[in-house]
């Protein structure tokens, strides 16, 4: 048995999808309602949860395969898992972001800064030489400029549909994201063989596909 872990939300049907062109079988997966857990007829068990609960399933070794954005991987720092696979879904990607006075704007103090992601906006402001306050927020992170509680934001930029309504703009790209296929360093090693077939299943479609 191969133990999936899958994030769950907007990437969910793309990777279904994958699976499906691959011939592994996903119908459990289509009809699974509100459950967590699913196997299939490939010997497969199928668990759905957040992006970094996948991440510390893995981490635990509690899953084999993890399906989990670039962005869970940069912004924790755990690190007993092997990244096997770009997936080629959920490609979106980091951005500074705030409303377009930002520029030309003189700053009195320290600039305040909204994101989901404070390591990869520490990150980013070191390496930019500025001292800035990061202030963590759950989601809607486009509320600090907003509600005027930040200067900027730090956040993913898909469509960037949630930026233009809300009257701000990405002011720089950080980093490229997509969804990675991961591993358990022990499950790679010891379920090798049925890992790699599924690696080398997705790859094919993804070469076929790009
Ligand atoms: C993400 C992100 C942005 C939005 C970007 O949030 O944090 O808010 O999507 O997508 P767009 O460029 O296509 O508009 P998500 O919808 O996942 O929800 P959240 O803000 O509650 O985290």
């Amino acid at each position: 048995m191969v133990r999936i872990a899958i994030t769950k939300g907007r990437i969910e049907k793309d990777v279904y999808k994958l699976f499906k062109k691959c011939g592994f079988d996903v119908t459990p997966i289509e009809t699974k309602d509100r459950k967590l857990q699913v196997k299939t007829r490939d010997d497969f068990e199928f668990i759905f949860a957040k992006s970094n609960d996948v991440l510390t399933f893995i981490e635990h070794g509690m899953a084999d395969l993890g399906v989990v954005g670039k962005d869970t991987l940069e912004e924790n720092d755990f690190n007993n898992y092997n990244e096997l696979l770009d997936l080629n879904v959920g490609k979106c990607y980091f951005a500074l972001a705030a409303y377009p006075n930002y520029k030309t704007k003189i700053f009195n103090g320290r600039k305040k800064i909204a994101t989901k992601y404070p390591n990869i906006a520490k990150k980013y402001f070191s390496d930019m030489k500025e001292n800035v306050e990061i202030i963590k927020l759950e989601g809607s992170v486009e509320l600090g400029p907003v509600i005027g509680m930040t200067d900027a934001i730090v956040d993913i930029v898909e469509t960037g549909s949630t930026l233009k309504a809300n009257g701000l703009e990405v002011i720089e790209k950080i980093s490229n994201i997509s969804t990675r296929l991961i591993s358990n360093k022990v499950s790679l090693k010891y379920k090798s063989e049925e890992i790699y077939n599924i690696v080398d299943k997705l790859n094919k479609v993804i070469r076929e596909e790009s």
